[in-house]
């Protein structure tokens, strides 16, 4: 028996992340020594800040290494809910949180503990990679809601309402958005809300990206009174803090769902690991004072890197109002050898030598998204890069 065939069907619903794909493909070409500029990582350039490494440290010393509670400690639980509420607001209990393995494993679990086979979710385009492939594994139906560029890819009410059946489920907002960087505002945000949960829709909110808006303070929907019975909050500490890598991500959600999501995890991950959920404490019930510096580096990018795409002839590009993220439109780079963004992405790659992940893998094709997340200078040897690309593609 071929092994491919002895491989259970349920994978063959999801494919491999593009954004891995990508940087794994940027990597392996940085291995045979070529000077490779990466926009493709989607993680903050900065180190995590210096007290929380120490409260990981600490930690070790302190022996704190063995399993804890399946979904994360008490002492975090409260920490996370004590964030949340001073930050927007909410009035969350360690009962309806939940600890995960990075804000991706709080999405899994949500989205396995919801969706049964036919149920409709509804993901407005461009759309973070992971979304589409966590409803297929769960056997549910993606419902994608088009945006339109020229209004930022702002998705509103009225888009959502006309994709609503009697099999809608869950509906997922991404605000501040990757790969976009779109801000909903908070009269919209309560439109969709007030449209979901009148239906006993669930509302999935990505907090992912939360405190990284450029405009106005950033909200939780699940402040709004009654929003706790529908509204579940995905959150990570991975590009709050600077703190990909330790893989610390949570839910709220009410009590019910989040013992479902539990179960899943009890069986699976089990804690997220014992070090790193001490260094979260620490994230976020520490001094926050490194967040509003990484934001004003971020904007200062952005301005930047907005700034000169507009500048590539036939480049259109919509200003992110959040996010690390500038999604440009290099559409007109196509034609002659290049038809689509995966072409575009990998011709990039390999003549121009830059990483950019192709507008495909978030379901538009005349798109790259581009990562402001890392130093200006590289930034700015790399969109000369894409400048000479884009020319030479023209003339
Ligand atoms: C929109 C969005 N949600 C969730 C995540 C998950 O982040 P992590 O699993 O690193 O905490 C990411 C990561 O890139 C993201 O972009």
């Amino acid at each position: 028996m071929q092994a491919t065939a002895e491989i259970a069907e349920r994978i063959s619903t999801i494919s491999v992340s593009s954004t891995l794909k990508v940087s794994a493909d940027a990597d392996r070409l940085r291995r045979e020594g070529v000077d490779v500029i990466d926009f493709g990582a989607g993680e903050p350039d900065f180190p995590t800040p210096a007290n929380i490494k120490r409260a990981a440290v600490e930690a070790i010393e302190q022996n704190f290494t063995k399993y804890t509670n399946a979904g994360g400690t008490p002492e975090l639980r409260e920490a996370i809910c004590a964030r949340h509420s001073a930050d927007f607001g909410t009035g969350y209990s360690p009962s309806e949180c939940l600890v995960t393995v990075g804000g991706k494993h709080a999405i899994f679990n949500l989205i396995q503990a919801l969706v049964n086979p036919g149920d409709e979710v509804i993901i407005p385009v461009p759309y973070w990679v992971t979304y589409k492939d966590v409803v297929n594994y769960a056997g549910g139906v993606c419902v994608f809601v088009e945006t339109d560029e020229r209004n930022g890819f702002e998705v509103n009410a009225a888009m959502i309402e006309r994709h609503l059946t009697a099999r809608t489920k869950l509906v997922i907002i991404n605000s501040p958005s990757n790969p976009s960087g779109s801000v909903l505002s908070k009269e919209e945000f309560r439109r969709i809300f007030e449209l979901t949960s009148k239906r006993d829709i669930f509302l999935m909110t990505d907090e992912c990206y939360c405190k990284f808006v450029y405009d106005g303070a950033p909200f939780s929907i699940a402040a709004l009174p009654d929003a706790k019975e529908t509204v579940v909050v995905a959150g990570s500490l991975s590009k709050t803090y600077a703190m990909t890598g330790w893989r610390i991500g949570f839910a709220l959600a009410p009590a019910p769902l989040i013992g479902a999501m539990l179960k899943l995890q009890s069986h699976s991950t089990s804690n997220p690991t014992s070090i790193a959920q001490k260094a979260a404490v620490e994230a976020v019930h520490g001094p926050q004072d490194s967040v509003p510096l990484m934001l004003a580096e971020y904007r200062r990018r952005r301005d930047f890197v907005i700034e000169r795409l507009r500048a590539i002839p036939g480049v259109s590009i919509a200003m992110p109002k959040g996010a690390f993220y500038a999604y440009p439109n290099v559409s007109v780079a196509y034609g002659g050898g290049i038809r689509n963004s995966l072409e575009f992405s990998s011709a990039l790659l390999a003549q121009a030598h830059v990483a950019v992940v192709p507008g495909e893998a978030f379901g538009t094709n005349d798109h790259v998204r581009i990562s402001y997340a890392t130093s200006m200078h590289e930034l700015e040897r790399g969109l000369d890069r894409l400048d000479q690309f884009i020319g030479g593609l023209r003339s």
